[in-house]
């Protein structure tokens, strides 16, 4: 079953300068491999975290997609400064997402996967990557109590190791972050 999922009027939450320091964006995409002229999707972009940042370094030849099921988010990035290279896409249900097949050089998909069916997400997300592509996804410690979604929602690293074999994805590495946050990168062969 998903999780809960985050309501819109939390978003400055998502925009905290706690966050920012132990989670800075732009340093985060690029320690995974994110270079200039990469297309990219955030899916569930949220409040544009990590797509405003992203738009930035792949710059004005390639196309930044911020994907989300809500209008209420998608209304919050459309409204904040960001380049002309971000493309917002409305998902309703949440799993068909309009992005081209093999179009995607790069995804993030971060606190998202816990609030959503995974397998039939991931599944979403690889058919709009180009084999050789990358996908980060990051995610709640089950260990981190001070803040986030119930314990019982979240997704260990190896669970997400595991959906991502599942949606023929190969998972390369996992990586601990900080007190909060974990990520796992896998690939389309
Ligand atoms: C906790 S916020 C995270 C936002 C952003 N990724 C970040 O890290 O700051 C989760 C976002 O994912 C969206 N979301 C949840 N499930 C989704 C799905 N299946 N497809 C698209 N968006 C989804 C929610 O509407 C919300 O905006």
């Amino acid at each position: 079953m998903p999780g809960h999922r985050f309501e819109a009027k939390h978003h400055k939450k998502l925009e905290s300068s706690y966050r920012k320091k132990i989670l800075p964006p732009a340093a985060t995409l690029k320690k995974f491999g994110l270079k200039k002229g990469m297309n990219v999707a955030d899916i569930g972009a949220g409040s544009g975290y990590f797509l405003i940042p992203a738009a930035r370094m792949i710059g004005q030849e390639a196309t930044a997609f911020g994907v989300d099921a809500s209008t209420e988010m998608l209304e919050i990035i459309r409204r904040r400064r960001h380049p002309s290279n971000v493309e917002l896409v409305h998902t309703k249900d949440g799993y068909t997402v309009k992005i081209g097949s093999g179009s995607i050089d790069y995804v993030v998909v971060s606190s998202v996967l816990h609030e959503s069916h995974p397998l039939r997400l991931l599944r979403e997300i690889r058919r709009i990557m180009r084999s050789g592509a990358t996908l980060l996804i990051i995610d709640w410690r089950k260990d981190s109590l001070r803040a986030g979604p119930p314990v019982e929602e979240r997704l260990s690293p190896e669970q997400v190791r595991q959906l991502c074999g599942k949606s023929k994805l190969k998972s390369v590495r996992t990586t601990i972050l900080n007190s909060r946050y974990y990520a796992v990168v896998a690939k389309k062969a």
